[in-house]
């Protein structure tokens, strides 16, 4: 799992910018499916066609990573940047961030003046350029940077990573379409989405096409495990984590019910997720032609949104069971 999960959050793929990611995930998934194809969107559609009469199950993991657009260039060479997705400017302070050219860069903040709150405006991104011409031949305005690849085990369950946000989910998916039986009464469509981060924008059309009769997301979710925090109530290493609600949908409570009932024949620890904030496909599937029932299963996951978001193996190997239960 850990070289898959590695291979997934190293591939460039900022929100909007998604074809590597999918060509990566193609590659993988290729011989689980019987059909794949990418919508105008940049959605990668991966059907394993059920028999006649079975529901379609659709679930989505989304492919892209928040990150940085260059939007200026200063005449001294330095890149100002407008975040693409949640960025935090704290988390960004002084990071190694990465172009999709090759390009590396720092993300830096001016000191701000007497009584002026930091923004983005006070942020740029140091590439080394020397002036504006140099700046220009190195990079173009609108291109995106990410957090620079950084991944690693930090004790002996958990990973830390960049991306993480929602590359664990895109690997999660890519594992249980592997152990899936060859045959399956549903139809299930894999779903690997684009432009969560800005609206759930790719699992939007991705659903319209898909026509599903259930839609399930797979997403980070919080955790309220460190000293201070304590919501949402959820652990890592606890197990997989099954949404009731967030800002973005309040899940079916038959197929909530379904999900937790599949934990258990499986064998697997789950908990019970009330996220106060953040939203995931799910709000969108949801409400797509005459509407789909919805539910999230969430990974736990530290410093959401930061360059090093962790979760823990164990979790995605709860999921992973869970799931192919679930779908058997
Ligand atoms: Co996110
Ligand atoms: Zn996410």
């Amino acid at each position: 799992m850990y070289d898959l999960i590695e291979k997934l959050v190293n591939a460039y793929g900022p929100t909007g910018r998604e074809t590597l990611v999918a060509d990566t995930i193609e590659e993988m998934v290729k011989p689980y499916v019987d059909t794949i194809r990418r919508d105008a969107m940049g959605n990668l559609i991966c059907e394993k066609t059920g028999e006649e009469g079975g529901q379609r199950i659709m679930l989505s993991a989304h492919m892209d990573h928040i990150g940085f657009i260059v939007v200026a260039v200063e005449k001294e060479g330095f890149l100002r940047v407008m975040p693409v997705g949640g960025i935090s400017m704290n988390a960004s302070l002084t990071r190694h961030v990465s172009f999709g050219n090759g390009v590396q860069g720092i993300i830096c903040r001016e000191p701000v003046r007497d009584g002026e709150t930091p923004a983005m405006k006070h942020m740029f991104i140091d590439i080394g350029a020397e002036n504006e011409a140099e700046a220009l031949s190195m990079i173009n305005l609108g291109d995106m940077a990410v957090y620079s690849n950084d991944c690693f085990r930090l004790g002996q369950h958990k990973v830390a990573a960049p991306a993480m946000d929602d590359r664990i989910a895109c690997a999660l998916l890519v594992a249980v379409l592997k152990e899936l039986p060859q045959k399956t009464r549903n139809t299930i469509v894999a779903v690997f989405s684009t432009q969560e981060e800005v609206g759930c924008r790719g699992a939007k059309t991705a659903a319209y096409g898909v026509e599903p009769d259930i839609g399930i997301a797979l997403d980070v979710t919080g955790n309220g495990d460190t000293p201070e925090t304590k919501l949402p109530a959820v652990k890592l290493g606890a197990g997989a984590a099954i949404k009731v609600m967030d800002r973005g949908s309040i899940s079916n409570p038959e197929l909530f019910s379904d999900l937790l009932a599949a934990g258990k024949a499986a064998g697997v620890p789950t908990q019970r997720e009330v996220l106060p904030y953040g939203g995931t496909d799910a709000s969108t599937i949801q409400l797509t032609r005459g509407g789909v029932k919805v539910c999230t299963v969430s990974i736990p996951c530290r410093y959401v949104h930061s360059a090093c978001e962790v979760i823990d193996l164990r979790d995605v190997d709860a999921a992973k069971k869970l799931l192919v239960e679930y779908l058997k």
